[in-house]
């Protein structure tokens, strides 16, 4: 049975990694599906190879840190598709240095992506949402937004906002019936890793996307508003 049929999803950095493998979760269970990302040709690949059988899905390039592209984004998501059912705030960017090597501009970049995208994303679908009388907002955080470790103090502090920030919306919103659900995966076997581990010793992105199926698709009445996703054995 597919559990999300007739929903219509957004999906930053869809395109590749852990949005890839929520995108495809998303559509298999009959959602259609739109992901956004920078690279054209990559989002494209993606689309083609997402395609398959009944499911629908497109591509769109946008850059989440840049108002005008989150604007035409949600817009054209709107007038095509009459909807947005659910946001998977995926799009996130990691740079892992000490302060002292870390330039401003690799700073700026993950806020921009991390943290204003989320921002963005999320203001421009709410009327939508909240119109629609309910939605699901889906935050890709990380355990990195609990834990701090050398090297991260840029990226960790982008996560542990994103997570003030999920807290304070999932508050505020509940009451248009809107979920707010914020998953934290450990390190996940994608080319943003740094780990080098691969295999059963290290969260799959399709770990990850089960995760988001589970809480999108759980009894109306009830949130997980928080999923912590990390390796049994690492
Ligand atoms: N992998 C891990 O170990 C891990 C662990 C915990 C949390 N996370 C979080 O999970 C999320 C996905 O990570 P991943 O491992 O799947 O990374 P990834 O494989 O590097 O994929 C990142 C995706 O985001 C897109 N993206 C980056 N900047 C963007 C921007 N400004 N606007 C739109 N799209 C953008 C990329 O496409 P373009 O470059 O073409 O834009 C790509 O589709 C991130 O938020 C990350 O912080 C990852």
């Amino acid at each position: 049975m597919m559990r999300l049929e007739g929903k219509v999803a957004i999906v930053s950095g869809g395109s590749r990694g852990i949005g890839r493998a929520i995108a495809r979760a998303l559509a298999a269970e009959g959602a259609t599906v739109v992901i956004a990302a920078r690279d054209q040709d990559t989002l494209a690949r993606t689309v083609a190879e997402l395609r398959t059988g009944s499911a629908s899905v497109e591509g769109l390039v946008a850059d989440v840190g840049v108002e005008a592209q989150v604007a035409h984004l949600v817009q054209h998501v709107v007038h095509t598709h009459g909807r947005v059912d659910i946001l998977v705030n995926n799009a996130g960017v990691g740079v892992f240095k000490p302060v002292a090597d870390l330039t401003v501009g690799e700073f700026d970049n993950m806020w921009g992506t991390n943290m204003r995208g989320v921002f963005l994303l999320t203001k421009a679908v709410l009327p939508h949402m909240i119109r629609a009388k309910g939605g699901e907002i889906v935050n890709i955080a990380s355990l990195a937004g609990k834990n701090s470790f050398k090297g991260g103090a840029g990226y960790c502090a982008t996560k542990w906002a994103l997570r003030g920030f999920a807290g304070s919306l999932m508050l505020e919103v509940r009451e248009h019936n809107i979920r707010v659900v914020t998953v934290c995966p450990g390190s996940v076997d994608t080319a943003f890793s740094t780990t080098g581990k691969k295999g059963n010793t290290i969260t799959q992105p399709e770990d990850v996307a089960d995760a988001v199926i589970f809480a999108v698709t759980a009894p109306a009445r009830s949130m997980f508003s928080e999923i912590d996703v990390r390796p049994t054995n690492p």
